[in-house]
């Protein structure tokens, strides 16, 4: 199969709900191979991504260097413009001044503060599953566990008040559709109305924050933005609100959701994380391998002489780094079509690397870690009640629906 019949086929229902056999047939290509007659790569190799991430002859597509006739295209203050203006998809210098102005926020610190107030809202959340799933009737484990625990855990952070949390699933599906593979801006329809519902929230949330100021993100962005040095401007305030909104749970949630159902198709290696031989942050650490939230991501060459181990990429061209493929490379992982959490040395791409290295890989590993500790100890007897419906996303890969029974008394 040639690579612009393998891009063709990731971009079809069927390709992006089994993407890795064809990621398996990009890596007969070569762990990095030129697109005939477009200017783009694959990139399947783990090295090879890892090399890219970390290199600043390669970036972003900034909004400002999209060509003048795309961007007449796209809705002024709509998903791609917010997007772009958050640190996601800038490059140096704006995007080192962006970055330390939320990481001076988001810190260590204020992560670790959290958990027993993570610890407090599981509980409660496992206490509402088990109510709903008495008697044995299936309940959804998506909607009422692994978008609610990361969507209260980001809110209880950025200060969204609780009665406003549980509307943002739909909002943050729609709005990442942009960071989808997609060949035309057609489909942004439902991405920009929900960006401009969410831009219309914080706009309101970020005036209430100024006026009075709360121990929370909102509050502390509020000041990046009033400050007079290297400030954060109005548009990347908001860009960068919606970026922690949308990156802090839709990602983990699909971890969630995914590292329950290769639960279920391991029963062997659950039983060994229930009896503690196995530990859970190693099991969370072969789901972000073996079915990684995030699948791909991608950068352009910024530089005359961008090249990874010789191969050499134009400038202007795109490489598309396919990270599940990665992790199936024979040449970093062993077996890596085995899902085994006892593997040695096991570095997922999961979260990327370089200068947009995940802001909250230590809150996603710390949910990840509470949410299976606490839900496999009040659950021993979690099964699944029907086959799960997946997500028509290749680049956030998850699960719509994964109805369980929680077995509780
Ligand atoms: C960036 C994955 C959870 C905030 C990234 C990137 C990846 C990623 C791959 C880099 C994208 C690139 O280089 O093109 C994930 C996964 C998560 C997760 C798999 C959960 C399992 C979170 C959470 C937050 C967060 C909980 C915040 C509350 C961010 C931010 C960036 C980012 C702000 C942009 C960093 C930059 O551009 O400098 N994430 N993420 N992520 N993530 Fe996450």
């Amino acid at each position: 199969m040639e690579a612009e019949a393998i891009i063709g086929a990731l971009m079809t229902p069927e390709g992006r709900g089994e993407p890795y056999p064809l990621y398996a047939a990009a890596r007969e290509l070569g762990a990095i191979r030129k697109v005939k007659d477009w200017p783009m790569h694959l990139c399947t190799g783990y090295d090879e991504i890892n090399a890219i991430l970390r290199d600043n002859a390669f970036g972003k597509m900034d909004f400002d260097m999209l060509p003048a006739e795309w961007r007449g295209l796209l809705l002024p203050d709509g998903a791609m413009e917010s997007i772009s203006r958050s640190m996601l998809l800038m490059n140096p210098p704006g995007h080192r001044r962006v970055r330390s102005l939320v990481s001076s926020a988001f810190t260590q610190r204020r992560v670790a503060g959290l958990e027993p107030a993570i610890e407090r809202m599981t509980d409660a959340l496992l206490d509402e599953l088990a109510a709903l799933g008495a008697g044995g009737e299936p309940v959804d484990f998506m909607e009422n566990f692994a978008f609610r625990m990361p969507v209260s855990v980001i809110c209880e952070m950025l200060g969204v008040p609780e009665a406003d949390r549980y509307r943002f699933r739909p909002l943050a599906h729609d709005l990442t559709f942009v960071l989808e593979l997609t060949d035309s801006f057609d489909d942004f329809g439902p991405a920009d109305a929900a960006t401009l519902e969410l831009r219309a929230y914080f706009t309101e949330l970020a005036a209430r924050r100024r006026e009075q100021p709360q121990d929370d993100l909102v509050s502390a962005m509020v000041q990046a933005n009033d400050a007079h040095d290297g400030r954060l401007s109005d548009a990347e305030l908001l860009g960068n609100l919606l970026l922690l909104l949308v990156a802090g749970f839709e990602t983990t949630t699909n971890l969630l959701g995914n590292g329950l159902y290769l639960g279920f198709r391991h029963p062997e290696v659950l039983g060994r994380v229930r009896k503690g031989e196995i530990p859970v942050a190693a099991y969370v650490e072969e789901v972000l391998r073996y079915d990684s939230p995030v699948q791909l991501t991608s950068r352009f060459a910024l530089t005359e002489d961008a090249h990874v181990g010789g191969h050499p990429v134009a400038r202007g061209e795109q490489v598309m780094l396919l990270i599940g493929a990665a992790h199936r490379d024979p040449k970093r992982f062993a077996n890596p079509d085995v899902f085994d959490p006892t593997r040695p040395d096991n570095v997922p791409l999961s979260f990327g690397a370089g200068i947009h290295y995940c802001l909250g890989q230590g809150l996603a590993r710390l949910e990840g870690r509470v949410a299976f500790e606490k839900l496999l100890a009040r659950f021993p007897e979690i099964e699944q009640a029907a086959e799960p419906e997946r997500r028509d996303r290749l680049v956030l890969r998850g699960y719509e629906t994964l109805p369980v029974r929680t077995g509780a008394p």
